[in-house]
């Protein structure tokens, strides 16, 4: 039977970039004939300026039905005016994750041997360097009620939002993670701030107490400020890493530049079946859309997690793999990865050169 992809390009740089992963998941489609189907549809910016809604009805039974979603960013400063549940962040990707449940969100760090010279961290620090962000992605501070802006009594404005994770929150994020650390290192850091908030103390001891299921996984426990700090200063020594959505968000951009570039590192967010969307981890870039400049490497990369994780393809998701590696070999580079002697490339001469090498 023939599996559904949905393809939501949404705004910004979103177009470009997924029109290369779409290039790369088409060649693959026939390659090994999987028998996917792409529909595309509108979400975020482009879809209030067709529908007025961030999420029309249409793409949200698309959604629903689809085997797999693959995303590229939405947000952009025309749409930063509406009102904050109007906007594509809130009222389109935000509503997406929730709807469909989508809570595990894993990004992978990895810094490719080629781009050591790119990261912002001397090559001995990064060299090897595979982290694994699990980054809870439907509750938190992002989805906490009660949330706005209200007037005090002395006429002063004062903005709130609510901290909260239940239990079986915490529980199935962490099991998640404790599962995928099974799988590599066997080495599990739980991220909180549980010095200071009861949210997190709540988060530290339900992770601990699970910790009995797991006695082959190595538990550590760091409050959120020192992740940051061990991040920049001595990143080889995660294995995966596990926390809230607020942390998750700040903390994967942090390790993204380890890896060279915020368009190096791709995403998966899975509900409770494996049923996922992914998108690269970066934004919509509305300083450099349209201008053929974003790396789409980041989405196409993506569309491996897509292939491995939801459809179980592990060929085709392996081949592009190699093809990123073969491409890097190459010296060919998009802007934000470029260093001296290699080639500059636009985002269709990249989608272009990862095509290639998936044809040899
Ligand atoms: C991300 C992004 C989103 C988030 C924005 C666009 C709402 O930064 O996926 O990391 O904060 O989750
Ligand atoms: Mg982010």
């Amino acid at each position: 039977m023939s599996k559904k992809i949905l393809v939501l390009p949404g705004d910004g740089i979103g177009t470009e970039i997924m029109a290369e992963a779409s290039k790369v998941l088409r060649f693959l489609n026939n390659k090994f004939s999987l028998g996917l189907e792409l529909e595309e549809a509108l979400l975020g910016g482009a879809a209030i300026d067709a529908v007025g809604n961030a999420l029309p009805d249409n793409t949200f039974a698309l959604a629903k039905e689809a085997d797999a979603i693959l995303l590229g960013a939405v947000g952009g400063p025309k749409w930063d005016k509406l009102p904050p549940a109007d906007r594509p962040e809130k009222g389109g990707l935000l509503r997406l994750r929730s709807e469909l449940q989508l809570f595990g969100n894993l990004r992978p760090a990895i810094l490719y041997p080629q781009l050591a010279g790119a990261s912002s961290l001397k090559p001995e620090v990064v060299s090897g360097l595979d982290i694994l962000i699990v980054r809870e992605l439907t509750g938190g501070i992002y989805f906490g009620e009660p949330r706005g802006i209200r007037e005090l009594d002395n006429g002063e404005r004062q903005g709130f939002n609510t901290y909260v994770y239940s239990e079986s929150e915490i529980r199935r994020i962490a099991r998640l993670a404790f599962e995928l650390a099974m799988k590599r290192d066997r080495r599990l850091c739980s991220v909180d701030k549980a010095n200071v908030l009861e949210v997190t103390m709540l988060w530290r001891e339900v992770v601990q107490d699970m910790a009995s299921d797991y006695p082959d996984v190595e538990l550590s426990h760091m409050y959120v400020d020192n992740a940051a700090m061990q991040l920049v200063r001595a990143p080889k020594q995660f294995d995966v890493m596990v926390t809230g959505n607020m942390f998750g968000d700040i903390l994967s951009d942090a390790a993204a530049m380890l890896t060279g570039s915020i368009g190096m590192l791709p995403s998966a967010s899975l509900d409770a079946n494996n049923r996922g969307m992914y998108e690269p981890c970066h934004g919509s870039a509305p300083d450099i859309a349209g201008q053929n400049k974003a790396n789409p490497l980041a989405t196409i990369m993506s569309v491996a997690m897509m292939l491995r994780y939801s459809l179980g393809l592990e060929e085709p998701a392996a081949a592009i793999d190699r093809a990123v590696s073969s491409v890097l070999d190459q010296g060919i580079r998009t802007g934000d990865i470029f260093s001296d002697g290699c080639t500059l490339v636009g985002t269709d001469g990249m989608g272009d050169a990862v095509v290639a090498a998936l044809a040899e």
